[in-house]
């Protein structure tokens, strides 16, 4: 409910089984389904709601993924565009994990190169490796540094 009383607030079904994605940055959540390869021709039953109310932040964004659960690299992933995105597992109606989301310390086939030298931009099969120092992102073959827009390098 709205502070004036009035019942305008979105509400976007609860889901039987699977993830919900909270507390992303409003107008965001569309960033977050690229990442998760859930835009184009999905199967999945996806829920979105942008711009709900919120009491922590002034504003959220909401996905609902039905039957998945997110691995470990996607969380890594999201981490990296919503920093304080909320992670709930649900199973028969019940958050049964909760856990926000942290940007490791080294991320490993998540990040391509700037550089098109890098040998993790060759037909080797090596997947990239950067390590995260402050704000910045470093290639561990490299060194070449993303410093900016780390979301427009996600692989
Ligand atoms: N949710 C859902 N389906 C369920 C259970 C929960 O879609 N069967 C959603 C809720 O709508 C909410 C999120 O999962 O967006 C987390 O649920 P819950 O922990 O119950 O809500 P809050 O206590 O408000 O979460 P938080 O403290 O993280 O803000």
């Amino acid at each position: 409910m709205n502070g004036d009383g009035d019942k305008r607030t979105l509400v976007i079904s609860t889901i039987r089984n699977g993830t919900v994605i909270d507390h992303i940055k409003a107008g965001e959540a569309l960033i977050v389904m690229r990442i998760l390869g859930i835009i184009g021709s999905t199967q999945e039953c996806v829920s979105v709601a942008t711009n709900v109310e919120s009491g922590a932040l002034s504003k959220k964004d909401v996905v609902k993924i039905e039957n998945r659960e997110l691995k470990a690299d996607e969380v890594d992933r999201i981490a990296l565009v919503a920093p304080n995105a909320t992670i709930n597992i649900i199973r028969n109606y019940r958050v049964v994990e909760k856990k926000g989301v942290i940007i490791p310390p080294v991320l490993i086939g998540v990040l391509r190169c700037p550089n098109p030298c890098c040998i993790s931009n060759t037909n080797e099969p090596i997947p990239s490796r950067f390590v995260m120092q402050g704000k910045k992102a470093v290639c561990g073959y490299c060194d070449a540094v993303i410093s900016s827009d780390i979301s427009s390098h996600i692989i």
